[in-house]
């Protein structure tokens, strides 16, 4: 399993129709906007102001996140860098590799945050302990 760090992770620029009289259009399409297809999607909603969210790393998923409506903040952490997104633009999509640890907080009211996942959901693939994280990226930088 390839070890990727923060700077792995960047934003993306989506496919956008924009007109002026009939409003936008933004397109994720497989083998086009993302390098991996889309397995599941889910989204984030009326999360209460003041509240976080993710606190987890996966082991094998790939995600795309979009601030579909309104705007949050996303910090990946790769053990030894952090890297924080200010997702604000539903044109825009944050491109999070394997084995980074996201916090996202700062949702302003009505802010959707839309995931969309190489993977169908498997518990195994969640890291939700801190600790076992650190542990997780040890071990990864022995293998390489
Ligand atoms: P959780 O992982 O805690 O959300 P977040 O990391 O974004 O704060 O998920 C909340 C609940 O939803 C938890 O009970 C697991 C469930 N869930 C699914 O059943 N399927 C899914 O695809 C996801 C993402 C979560």
């Amino acid at each position: 399993m390839a070890k990727f760090n923060v700077y792995d992770c960047t934003m993306i620029e989506l496919d956008k129709h924009h007109s002026d009289r009939r409003g936008n259009l933004s397109v994720v399409q497989n083998g086009d906007t993302i390098p991996f297809d889309v397995k599941r999607i889910y989204y984030l909603y009326d999360v209460p102001g003041g509240e976080s969210r993710g606190a987890h790393a996966h082991r094998e998923l790939s995600q795309l996140i979009v601030a579909v409506s309104g705007a949050f903040r996303v910090t990946l952490d790769d053990g030894n860098v952090k890297r924080s997104f200010f997702l604000n633009h539903p044109y825009q999509g944050l491109y999070v590799k394997p084995g980074i640890w996201r916090d996202l907080d700062d949702f302003s009211s009505g802010a959707v945050c839309m995931v969309l996942a190489s993977e169908v959901y498997q518990v195994e693939d969640y890291i939700r302990d801190y600790d076992e994280f650190l542990e997780f990226r040890k071990i990864q930088n022995k293998e390489k």
